[in-house]
């Protein structure tokens, strides 16, 4: 198969991201990650893509040139996909019209609930019943755009930010490749 080249953004620990180069491994996978971007040039993420030899591109979302600079190294290296792991800046409508690709984002939450910051605290504040996390295209609102996929599961009353947390990202490591494989399919 051919695949398609990716770019994954993240700012911090990069668990999604070494999961996405785990099973882009894979030969069936959709995706071969082509570049690494990160806002935060000491992300422990980027570990992951140096380990793995992974070009990656540290920005600096203060300087005014940085969209345009990006989308010519994206065009440079034909990336047809942008996957958000972790980046915890919104892309400005200019740019994602500009690249004119998919975008598409992981959240930790059962969108379109808690969106932005501080998810678990919100959800244990809210006392709801299940949470999950959600795959979604982006646009240039916060956590907004088109569904992709959703998985939950029940909240036990011993759950803490911490225990939601893991729990949300054991699912994020299933979620979200398999979205990728389903937008190659579908869309
Ligand atoms: C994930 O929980 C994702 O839902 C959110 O940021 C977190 C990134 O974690 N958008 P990691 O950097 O992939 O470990």
């Amino acid at each position: 198969m051919v695949k398609k080249n990716a770019c994954i953004f993240i700012s911090g620990k990069g668990s999604n991201l070494k999961n996405l180069i785990n099973r882009s491994r894979d030969y069936s996978f959709p995706i071969s990650i082509k570049l690494v971007v990160s806002n935060k040039k000491k992300a422990l993420g980027v570990l992951h893509a140096k380990k793995n030899f992974i070009p990656y591109l540290i920005i600096n979302t203060k300087s005014q040139n940085f969209e345009n600079y990006l989308l010519q190294d994206l065009k440079k290296r034909n990336i047809s996909i942008i996957c958000l792991a972790g980046y915890m800046k919104i892309l400005s409508k200019k740019f994602l019209r500009n690249f004119g690709k998919k975008v598409i984002n992981i959240h930790p939450s059962l969108l379109p609930k808690f969106k932005g910051l501080n998810t678990f605290s919100k959800i244990l504040k809210h006392k709801e019943k299940k949470t999950g996390c959600t795959v979604h295209f982006v646009d240039e609102k916060l956590d907004n755009g088109k569904i992709i996929s959703q998985r939950f599961f029940f909240i036990d009353p011993s759950d803490n930010e911490e225990t939601l947390r893991q729990k949300t990202q054991k699912l994020e490591y299933s979620v979200f490749p398999e979205s990728i494989i389903k937008i190659f399919q579908n869309y």
